[in-house]
């Protein structure tokens, strides 16, 4: 290609290709990492996204909890054109006014510590592993870090180690040693992993809803313990609250619903309200565990998803959104436990807040699918268990057009 044709390729970008045209690049010149649907949007408004034919598709997946306030939400849009326009990046070689805003923020919304900026769930977690390592140097022999069955951590190795599913680490071995794996919600096992591992369990790892895992609540009695052992132990309670976090689950964090505090709790997802951003928040008992050069990223937190997170943070608690969560999930569960009672397919309705599973006997592909042609998004994980995650700020007439949907289309199974 010419330098004349790559100048003029900008204006590609305001002309949709066709599906088909991007379908094809997209397998062409992509990594087959991701099974995609045949879908591709271009546009997005609320909490609708529209495909290249003008398509309007509810959107109660929010780009898997990411988009917790919908699409092009005005604010946040204009967040981001401002501080492109001043600044995009200058590496953490430097101060930042956006982290340091929006460290205080978080601070203040969570609780007392520091935070720090990295740029996706997995890398949180990665920095967490090491916190608790660094933790781990202290207790005598080969540290582990505890973690659940089931559980979801991220993609990279550390983070991988500690997911609990075989599924996810097969493949990818020999992993990093020094983590074990309990079943969920079961004291017993923890109580009994504390006591064969004494005095060297530098962390217990957990998320308070397991997410991919399949929307599966954790139990307050089993955190309460958790919490009491890993202080008995000096061992870092971490939370991972990446799917959780930022009021997916009506409150800010979800440990806010279980009356424990962590001692590190790391975010992602609907941080940066579509924009890559990572945060771990350490409790100042233990921020003196990394020392300047022991871990860091050229990224993390750079001037404009800094700037995006924190007017994400500003906008869900200014508009008081998490009340909204609260109406609105009253009315999801009231909708679905009616379905469970009528269909022969649902099985269960569980989770917290708008962080909402429904679990059915079969055909969970299948339903996802269908809802999508019939313009509803949603998704499917841990075999059969439905997700539901719609934006924060759903107004309860979208909210009944997304679940008339999503009723008939179960009925059609059954
Ligand atoms: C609980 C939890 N932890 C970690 C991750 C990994 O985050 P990321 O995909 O941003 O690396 C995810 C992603 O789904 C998650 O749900």
């Amino acid at each position: 290609m010419s330098a004349e044709e790559v100048e003029q390729q900008e204006s590609d970008f305001t002309k949709p290709l066709s599906f088909e045209e991007i379908q094809e690049k997209s397998d062409k010149y992509l990594m087959g990492t991701y099974r995609r649907a045949p879908v591709a949007f271009y546009f997005g408004q609320g909490e609708y996204l529209y495909d290249s034919e003008n398509n309007a598709y509810l959107d109660f997946l929010c780009g898997i909890s990411v988009t917790n306030l919908g699409h092009g939400e005005a604010d946040l849009i204009e967040a981001i054109r401002d501080q492109a326009d001043r600044i995009i990046h200058t590496s953490n070689l430097f101060y930042n006014q956006e982290q340091a805003l929006l460290g205080e923020a978080l601070i203040e919304h969570s609780f007392p510590g520091k935070v720090f900026l990295c740029n996706s769930g997995t890398e949180a977690n990665e920095a967490a592993f090491k916190l608790a390592r660094r933790n781990g140097e202290s207790l005598s022999g080969d540290c582990v870090i505890i973690s659940l069955e089931n559980s979801f951590h991220g993609r990279t190795t550390g983070a991988m180690a500690m997911t609990g599913q075989e599924k996810i680490r097969k493949g990818f071995g020999p992993l990093i040693p020094g983590t074990v794996h309990i079943p969920a919600n079961d004291i017993e096992a923890l109580e009994s992993a504390f006591d064969q591992y004494s005095g060297r369990v530098a962390g217990f790892i957990m998320e308070l809803v397991q997410g991919e895992g399949g929307i599966r609540p954790m139990d307050k009695d089993f955190v309460v313990r958790a919490r009491e052992l890993t202080t008995a132990n000096n061992a870092l309670l971490i939370l991972d609250e990446i799917q959780t976090g930022i009021g997916r689950t009506g409150k800010l964090f979800a440990y806010e619903h279980y009356g424990i505090r962590p001692d590190a709790m790391t975010l992602a997802k609907a941080l940066g309200g579509g924009m890559p951003i990572g945060a771990m928040i350490v409790a100042d008992d233990f921020t003196h565990l990394l020392e300047p050069g022991m871990h860091g990223t050229t990224f993390g937190g750079n001037h404009v998803v800094a700037r995006v997170a924190y007017e994400t943070l500003r906008i869900i608690v200014g508009r008081e959104l998490l009340k909204n969560v609260e109406g609105l999930s009253d009315y999801f569960f009231r909708r679905l436990r009616l379905l469970e009672q009528s269909s022969n397919i649902v099985k269960d309705v569980r989770g917290i807040g708008l962080h909402i599973g429904v679990e059915l006997t079969d055909h969970g592909p299948d339903v996802v699918r269908r809802c999508r042609e019939e313009k509803l998004l949603i998704n499917c994980t841990a075999g059969h268990v439905i997700r539901i995650m719609p934006p924060l700020n759903l107004s309860l007439d979208s909210a009944a057009e997304g679940l008339d949907i999503f009723e008939r289309v179960i009925r059609e199974f059954g």
